[in-house]
């Protein structure tokens, strides 16, 4: 599957899972998708110096993602008149992000890359989400037995 095939399905998946509004499938989602983008689509397109100004601009919106969900993560009963305003404001964020790469980002990658590059870069995509642990991505310094979400409460 080429690259630019491969991230339109990613970003449709991603939409259809925020307008379900249901946070777990879409959190883990999200991160596999900000992932890949990070460890083999931007890294190649890096190659390139005309592409490098867009690829870090979206970097730094992926670290923004990548923090509200840490911080929807947290969240505790108490924190749940926040939950919302969260989550509104990652998905807004978020779904200007996938129109911007679409938009502004693929028109750029097609003009500056060939089929033999998306096509190479597409597989090793589809190769690295299958083989990705979200939590292992949002957390990596946490030991598994340690996550957020699993440490008991103080008593
Ligand atoms: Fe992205
Ligand atoms: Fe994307």
């Amino acid at each position: 599957m080429d690259a630019l095939t491969f991230l339109l399905n990613d970003h449709a998946k991603l939409r259809s899972l925020f307008q379900s509004g249901v946070y777990a499938p879409l959190r883990d989602e999200l991160v596999k998708h900000v992932n890949v983008e990070e460890e083999v689509l931007y890294p190649a397109l890096m190659k390139v110096p005309e592409l490098e100004p867009i690829v870090l601009e979206a970097w730094e919106e992926h670290n923004l993602c990548m923090r509200l969900l840490q911080e929807l993560d947290d969240m505790t009963e108490e924190d749940d008149k926040y939950r919302e305003a969260k989550f509104t404001t990652l998905m807004k964020m978020t779904l200007e992000h996938l129109d911007e790469e679409e938009r502004e980002m693929f028109p750029l990658i097609k003009k500056f890359s060939n089929e033999a590059f998306l096509n190479e870069v597409g597989e090793q995509m589809r190769t690295h989400k299958k083989k990705t642990d979200p939590d292992e991505v949002l957390y990596p310094e946490v030991p598994e037995s340690h996550r957020p979400w699993n440490v008991p409460e103080e008593a």
